[in-house]
């Protein structure tokens, strides 16, 4: 059973509790997500100039296309104004800013009609982010920029929320990906050979959930939820932004998602930062996650 909670006015101990039973959480647009959608549209549409970044790929070179991603993507990500803003969400969402750490957030843009769906703009086949080396407690915080549609969103292969699929996570190491992978991102233009985490047997793409909210609206699931880039055929380009979040608590007590097929190595403990002070997470609670000695020098 899957469920969609609409504005749900509940305390984030049970709203995580629902999430890692396969639950979608939805929120209206609010002031705090509003603030970090327009601080993003503000640099995407600085970065496109006199074109709207919805409507780019319509007039540019792909390798263009390219340039300005391979510019735009890191200074939205790591842009300090980001992360306050981030802050402020996840406080304004009733998380505790003590126990809460995220990682920064990525802005990531879905072209229409394959333009452009490898490298920097990587279109994401069925997948569970818990196949790319996260703790199971890991929630994935998605929010659209701009007005989208079901044909420009993105889909939830709900079913395989209880059902286990074969697939490549056991090659995959999160260290060694940070280390090649995502640096070579804006090489992969037209082939991507990165080796990411797959299914390796078909996906029943149907039934498939599909959440349309409005701009700045917010969507919250598990990690674990099978979930896919819907293939783009609006025509125009979505621009999304989405973060990820732990609870140390939940750490401690390794608490989370059930893990059906998730055989990765590596971890992503070390990229999360406490909402309160943006330390990291505590050695003793990262060791638990196999975390390496210098895990907190990303
Ligand atoms: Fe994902």
């Amino acid at each position: 059973m899957n469920t969609v909670y609409y504005n749900a006015d509940v305390p984030d101990d049970l709203r995580r509790s629902r999430l890692y039973n396969g639950q979608l959480f939805v929120y209206a647009a609010r002031e705090s997500t509003s603030a970090l959608c327009a601080f993003a549209c503000e640099l995407a549409e600085e970065a496109f100039g006199r074109h709207d970044p919805r409507d780019a790929q319509h007039y540019l070179p792909v390798d263009e296309y390219v340039a300005i991603l391979a510019d735009l993507k890191p200074r939205f990500i790591h842009h300090p104004q980001s992360k306050r803003l981030v802050q402020n969400v996840l406080t304004d969402l009733g998380c505790d800013p003590e126990k809460t750490f995220f990682d920064v957030p990525r802005m990531r843009t879905a072209t229409a009609a394959n333009y452009l769906d490898t490298g920097i703009a990587y279109a994401f086949k069925p997948h569970r982010d818990t196949w790319y080396s996260p703790p199971m407690c890991q929630l994935n915080w998605w929010l659209p920029i701009y007005p989208i549609e079901s044909e420009n969103s993105m889909a939830f292969h709900v079913k395989y929320w209880h059902k286990p699929l074969r697939n490549s996570s056991h090659e995959f190491n999160y260290q060694q990906w940070v280390e090649t992978g995502r640096r070579e991102a804006a090489n992969h233009v037209g082939k991507d050979t990165r080796r990411q985490s797959e299914a390796l047997e078909p996906v029943e793409l149907d039934p498939q959930l599909r959440v349309v909210t409005e701009p700045s609206g917010l969507l919250i699931f598990s990690a674990a939820q099978l979930h896919s880039t819907v293939p783009n055929t609006s025509g125009r380009t979505r621009l999304s932004i989405d973060f990820r979040t732990v609870h140390s608590d939940d750490l401690a007590a390794r608490r989370g998602a059930p893990n059906l097929d998730s055989h990765c190595s590596g971890t992503t403990i070390g990229d999360y930062l406490r909402v309160s002070d943006l330390s990291h997470v505590p050695a003793e609670i990262a060791a638990l996650y196999g975390a390496p000695a210098d895990f907190a020098v990303a």
